[in-house]
């Protein structure tokens, strides 16, 4: 039973295949944290795992209690004595702040419930998942809080969300509502975040936790290329396979917050949920609030083991789309390949040549609406431009007669000023009255907390599908949100309208594939801004980043993939010199890079030189072959360049330890340099597998009499090594491990 309560000692033991989460209820009622960590077999002696806890609450009378600043609280709040960072801030009807809560009662049950209005996991295929439902009260605010804890037992994954709900008589006022928090001891963490900007995503930060607080945040709107919403802690001593390691990755696409506090006692607060910047929500009498949930994974097998654990949580039970298990169609982009300067002939064209190579999907992508031919215009005008491209079905009906699919483009949280859209409605946009609003991109952002915004954009859109016979969607969204005003909204709404811009962003979502179960959806932010487990709920992949240089997306998809499947990471060839770096690859190296994401292209076809062209079909056929070994299979990094050792290799290997896939990337050559050696992972030791180069850039420097291997056992590869030749500037090589 994954989830035990011992009635005697009042306290709550969860546990999964490797891990306990142990929490108590005090004497005076509060619902402490005990333990979290390697799983236990037993519940703990004492209810404070310290008996000089400062001040004791179970010792003294709540009139006598001074501070309650070293409790290990399991959802702390703000105005009572807790300086740490609370979880949850109150205000009541007289706008006087503070909350306390105490143990109500509690329930457990099988399998999980659903979030309203939110992505929430779900139990999937996996038998023996289960929920504890411990609600806590405030009886001065008549407040009653719900932590809902959803035990995951074979990925080592631990759900939490929270409901906030208002049983008086009174209105109250929320002016934050984080999801978890974590109290701890320190022992010297260090914290490690997904960090970057636009083109350099999810680069991965490690550094030490001091006093005080180390934060990842962001209050631009939507998850952000700056800071992902994950946070982990790891002794010093972690590496990929070993050390102690705590994640916490919110399932939420705006404004988050995720802070380790360490406090005077040498105590670590962790804690995620929505940023409270520019938060508020007026909760009336018997309404509830919900928070995100928060996915915790505690990994005492170093990060490997973290990064295995949310790969299988993710694509188990947060991937929804009936995609997740099938090969993605091989795409061609015509973004890179034409910017916006195309007609329906030139885009039939590169589908035409794609087709010849194998390639199974044309996306069309900005530019086809509206008069848009820059990025001036037509945000919010979903009207085919066919003065440009002719008419869109016939466009549609010609791609799919040469067998393949047909993709579209869309921004529908936008809208340009010059758009009829604007001219109708401008006060639509998010703007404050009296202000010049901020533009990005030449953009303003649309109020998606109103229905009737919603409703006119979604059935726009829903047009052109059905009229159009679209079968895949890239949902872009291009700048940050400001001026988070609402024309349509009261005064006291205008607090929430961040919050209920992403449900309205996730509700149009929802109806979105509701009304088209096969549409395979793409969610995209002006690159990676938006590479969250939300955005995963609603689609299957999310495009990585505008940077498809293959050297710099070893960084942003090594970040990535720390987290997040691989089978979510879009991926493209490009063209060279790269448009972001400027940077030239062999088209061998761009092709491997892209293999471990969701292959595609995004160039043009007819100007690659002839060598690379013909490479193609086999580029198609190799994705194919390799596509459930990358997204279903096990990842493990095996090096990350740095300017000692500049190569960088990762593998794939296949759960039942039957075939892998290496790939190594040299990212500068050096002379006089012995073959790199890297240790496999993944194998079984006592298996004998047969090694075959797979793919391989022309070495442009093969020192000596290299002999690669093309037989190992195991055990051997992964602890003596496998040698790869010393190679030049951005070559790379693929190696293919079948067992015998
Ligand atoms: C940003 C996306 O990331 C790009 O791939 C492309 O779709 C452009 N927007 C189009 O405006």
């Amino acid at each position: 039973m994954p989830i035990q309560y011992d009635e005697t000692r009042r306290m709550f033991r969860l546990d999964t295949d490797h891990t306990s989460y142990v929490i108590a209820i005090t004497e005076a009622g509060y619902a402490a944290h005990l333990y979290y960590g390697k799983r236990v077999s037993h519940f703990p002696d004492a209810k404070l795992l310290r008996q000089d806890e400062y001040p004791a609450p179970d010792v003294l009378p709540r009139e006598k209690l001074t501070y309650l600043n070293a409790l290990p609280f399991e959802y702390p709040t703000d105005g009572v004595g807790d300086f740490r960072p609370g979880a949850l801030g109150v205000r009541n009807a007289k706008g006087q702040p503070g909350c306390e809560l105490f143990y109500a009662s509690h329930a457990v049950t099988e399998g999980k419930e659903g979030l309203p209005g939110l992505p929430a996991s779900f139990p999937g295929e996996e038998q023996g998942v289960e929920t504890l439902s411990l609600v806590l009260a405030d009886p001065a605010l008549c407040l009653t809080v719900t932590l809902l804890y959803s035990v995951f037992p074979k990925e080592d994954v631990i759900t939490r969300s929270v409901m906030v709900r208002n049983d008086g008589k009174t209105p109250l006022v929320l002016e934050k509502v984080l999801s978890a928090s974590l109290d701890m001891d320190d022992r010297n963490y260090e914290a490690i975040s997904l960090d970057g900007n636009w083109a350099r995503e999810r680069h991965i930060c490690r550094r030490p936790v001091g006093f005080g607080q180390t934060t990842v945040r962001s209050i631009r709107g939507e998850s952000s290329h700056q800071e992902n919403p994950f946070l982990a802690l790891c002794t010093p001593d972690t590496n990929e396979e070993q050390g102690e390691v705590y994640g916490l990755l919110l399932m939420y696409s705006g404004n988050h917050i995720e802070s380790a506090e360490k406090n005077q006692f040498g105590f670590m607060r962790l804690s995620s949920g929505i940023h409270p910047d520019g938060f508020s929500w007026n909760l009336g009498p018997g309404e509830t609030f919900a928070a995100p949930e928060v996915i915790c994974t505690y990994s005492g097998e170093g990060l490997g083991r973290m990064t295995r654990n949310y790969h299988d949580f993710i694509r188990g039970h947060v991937i929804r789309s009936p995609w997740k298990k099938k090969p993605r169609p091989v795409l061609i982009n015509n973004w890179e390949a034409t910017y916006f300067d195309f007609d329906g002939e030139k885009i039939y064209a590169l589908a035409k040549e794609a087709k010849q190579f194998g390639i199974e999907m044309l996306v069309l992508d900005d530019g086809w609406f509206g008069h848009r031919n820059d990025d001036n215009s037509s945000l919010g005008d979903w009207k085919v431009n066919e003065s440009k491209i002719g008419s869109l079905a016939e466009l549609s009906q010609k791609i799919h007669g040469l067998g393949m699919k047909f993709g579209l483009w869309f921004e529908p949280e936008m809208i340009s000023v010059d758009s009829d859209l604007y001219r109708a409605h401008p006060d639509w946009a998010l703007q404050v009255e009296g202000r010049t609003p901020t533009l990005s991109r030449n953009q303003l952002v649309l109020d998606l907390s109103r229905k009737e915004v919603r409703d006119t954009v979604y059935g726009e859109i829903h047009a052109v599908l059905q009229n159009a016979g679209i079968d895949y969607i890239k949902w872009d969204m291009n700048r940050n949100l400001t001026n988070i005003g609402g024309i349509g909204t009261g005064r006291e709404g205008q607090t929430e309208l961040l919050h209920r811009y992403v449900l309205g962003v996730y509700e149009m979502q929802e109806r979105l594939i509701t009304d088209f179960p096969d549409l395979l959806l793409e969610n995209c932010s002006g690159g990676g801004a938006r590479f969250d487990a939300g955005m995963l709920y609603y689609s299957p992949q999310i495009w990585c980043s505008d940077d498809t240089d293959a050297i710099e997306r070893l960084r942003i998809q090594e970040g990535t993939a720390l987290v997040y499947p691989m089978s979510a990471m879009g991926a493209h060839v490009s063209k060279c010199p790269n448009e972001q770096i400027g940077r030239t690859t062999p088209f061998d190296t761009r092709a491997n890079v892209a293999l471990a994401g969701t292959f595609g292209y995004e160039l043009n076809l007819a100007d690659l030189p002839e060598e690379d062209r013909k490479k193609i079909p086999e580029q198609v056929e190799r994705y194919h072959r390799y596509h459930a070994l990358i997204a279903d299979g096990d990842y493990y990094r095996l090096h990350t360049w740095t300017d000692a050792e500049p190569y960088d290799c990762w593998m794939n290997a296949a759960k039942d330890g039957s075939e892998a896939l290496v790939t190594y990337v040299q990212v500068l050559g050096r002379p006089s340099t012995n073959s790199a050696k890297v240790f496999l992972r993944g194998l079984l030791p006592d298996a004998r597998y047969e090694i075959q180069e797979e793919c391989g850039t022309k070495a442009v420097q093969e020192y000596g009499s290299f002999q690669p291997l093309t037989e190992g056992w195991g055990d051997v590869l992964m602890n003596a090594g496998f040698p790869v030749p010393a190679l030049g500037d951005f070559q790379s090589r693929l190696y293919a491990l079948r067992k015998i």
